[in-house]
């Protein structure tokens, strides 16, 4: 089994067993590829959507929060063009009976490529150090000019094949390309075929005859139907933005990959209204925004890579995504949208409801064009998870697991230990306790070895733990223990909050 492979077993095992994440309805053997968050999960979760919305609502004036339903009038979707074009090409192997997508098949052979490449590259940069020059290797090394000249070849076939929607012609480059099965290892594939993933449901009784609804696949749509209700009541000048946190729904052919693609999930997305002909200056501010809000958690820039679409969606006029380098490879995170006037434009038409801005500087009336930030809030989570995982070998031979979780977004913020439980030290932990409570979210545990306890923490990702002890008692005094380092010091108990405080910031950097 590959090393990524290995760990992210063991990171999925590790949600369940400290509950960060279990499988939906599990006593029923679980509901494929929707998931429940658990004590711990639920805590991380809504850290991460405060510190987003915080980043996006409260620290930016001219953006403002929704939250709209997620059923919405069914021509919504008409006019978004989902019911028409939010379809993925799926194929069968006839032999393992697995579904797949085609375009998924295709661009994982190309990550392979591209990875030789890099594996390559990152061979010449080792030997010959400093005077290495990345440009010029890539130019001139012969190995990587073959592989790049087949990455050239597969995509001048592939993106018109995607974006003219050929079907053939995306069947043809899996043959041509002798993909095979993962699970059978055969080539023996049906025709492509598309697939809507969008979920449908009644509304209403059969009687009174119901109509059929959607579960909304974005949560953009609610924010561009109610573009006018919040530029009028909030009386917002161009440029601004609404941001909303919400579920939305896709039935994924191929959901895998734990949390990463799921059929029910979450999004944190911000629409970004703009004069025409501003949309690509404000493109690239977002692109900028929004990886330095990801930098600002004090993950390493390695870890990010930032794709330029060649497909792009039905919307748009340029995307990108920003990629994590998740334990199965680089894969998006989140998307950067410039998405014209599409939707307001298309929303205006389907319900003859003006959508237009009146622009004082211009005296022009206009659709505003839109520049989206769109984040899956379940990819953050797994990308914050799977970075923080670590097994460390400590100096005395024992080993822990610990979640370097950044401490601002951490479950829980204060462990309340008393060494042990009598001679009056749980009286005292329940008092500080219940002192901290109001400010962090604190937890207090007298039971077990303290070793141990300490050990429970750091797989949870608890940045403080406080050891109340027999000198506690004469000089009001605790330890108070760092999670990553495990370095302990001592420190007055009315101090405590502000060294936490200090620490546990949710502040963003920038
Ligand atoms: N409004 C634009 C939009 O929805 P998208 O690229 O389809 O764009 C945005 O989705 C983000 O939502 C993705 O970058 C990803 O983080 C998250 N996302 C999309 N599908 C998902 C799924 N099936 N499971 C988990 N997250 C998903």
């Amino acid at each position: 089994m590959a090393k990524g492979e290995d760990i992210f077993k063991k990171i999925i095992a590790h949600c369940k067993e400290y509950g960060f994440i279990f499988p939906s309805s599990e006593i029923y053997d679980g509901l494929s590829a929707v998931y429940d968050y658990g004590q711990n999960g639920a805590e991380l979760k809504n850290n991460i959507k405060d510190y987003w919305w915080r980043s996006m609502v409260q620290y930016h004036e001219n953006i403002v929060g929704l939250d709209s339903a997620i059923f919405m009038h069914p021509t919504v979707w008409k006019a978004s063009g989902h019911l028409e074009a939010f379809n993925d090409p799926l194929i069968d192997n006839k032999d393992s009976k697995k579904r797949y997508r085609a375009d998924v098949l295709i661009e994982d052979h190309l990550a392979k490529l591209e990875e030789k490449i890099e594996k390559e590259v990152s061979k010449a940069a080792k030997k010959f150090g400093d005077s290495f020059d990345d440009k010029m290797f890539r130019e001139t090394n012969p190995r990587v000019q073959a592989n790049q000249a087949k990455i050239d070849e597969i995509k001048s076939r592939f993106v018109p094949a995607l974006e003219n929607e050929k079907l053939d012609e995306l069947r043809q480059l899996i043959e041509d390309l002798g993909i095979a099965c993962p699970v059978s290892g055969s080539r023996n594939w049906t025709d492509v075929r598309q697939f809507n993933l969008m979920f449908s449901t009644q509304m209403g009784s059969a009687s009174d005859g119901a109509s059929k609804i959607y579960l909304r696949p974005e949560t953009a749509q609610g924010i561009f139907v109610n573009y006018l209700n919040v530029q009028k009541t909030g009386r917002k000048k161009l440029p601004f933005g609404i941001a909303q946190i919400g579920k939305a729904f896709r039935n994924e052919i191929v959901a895998r990959q734990f949390i990463f693609r799921m059929r029910e999930f979450e999004q944190m997305e911000m629409q970004f209204f703009v004069r025409p002909g501003q949309e690509k200056e404000w493109f690239e501010y977002w692109k900028e925004e929004r990886m330095r809000w990801h930098l600002a958690l004090g993950i390493p820039e390695e870890m990010f890579r930032v794709h330029t679409h060649d497909k792009l969606a039905h919307y748009a006029n340029a995307a990108v995504d920003i990629e994590f380098k998740f334990p199965f490879g680089f894969k998006e995170l989140e998307g950067v949208h410039s998405r014209t006037d599409f939707d307001l434009g298309a929303h205006q038409k389907f319900s003859g409801k003006k959508l237009q801005y009146f622009d004082p500087e211009t005296e022009e009336s206009y659709v505003p064009y839109v520049v989206e930030t769109s984040i899956g809030l379940d990819r953050t989570f797994l990308a914050i998870l799977t970075h923080a995982y670590k097994e460390e070998t400590l100096e005395d031979g024992s080993e822990r697991v610990v979640m370097n979780i950044p401490p601002a977004l951490a479950p829980v913020k204060i462990a309340v230990l008393p060494l042990v439980k009598k001679d009056g030290l749980p009286e005292k932990g329940r008092e500080i306790f219940d002192r901290l409570k109001y400010d962090f979210h604190c937890q207090y545990e007298d039971k077990d070895a303290i070793g141990r306890r300490y050990r429970r923490q750091d797989a949870t990702g608890t940045p403080y733990c406080i050891t109340i002890d027999h000198q506690t008692l004469e000089d009001n005094t605790v330890t108070i223990r760092e999670r990553d380092s495990m370095k302990q010091e001592r420190i007055p108990t009315e101090k405590i909050a502000g060294v936490v405080a200090a620490r546990t910031d949710l502040r963003p950097k920038h």
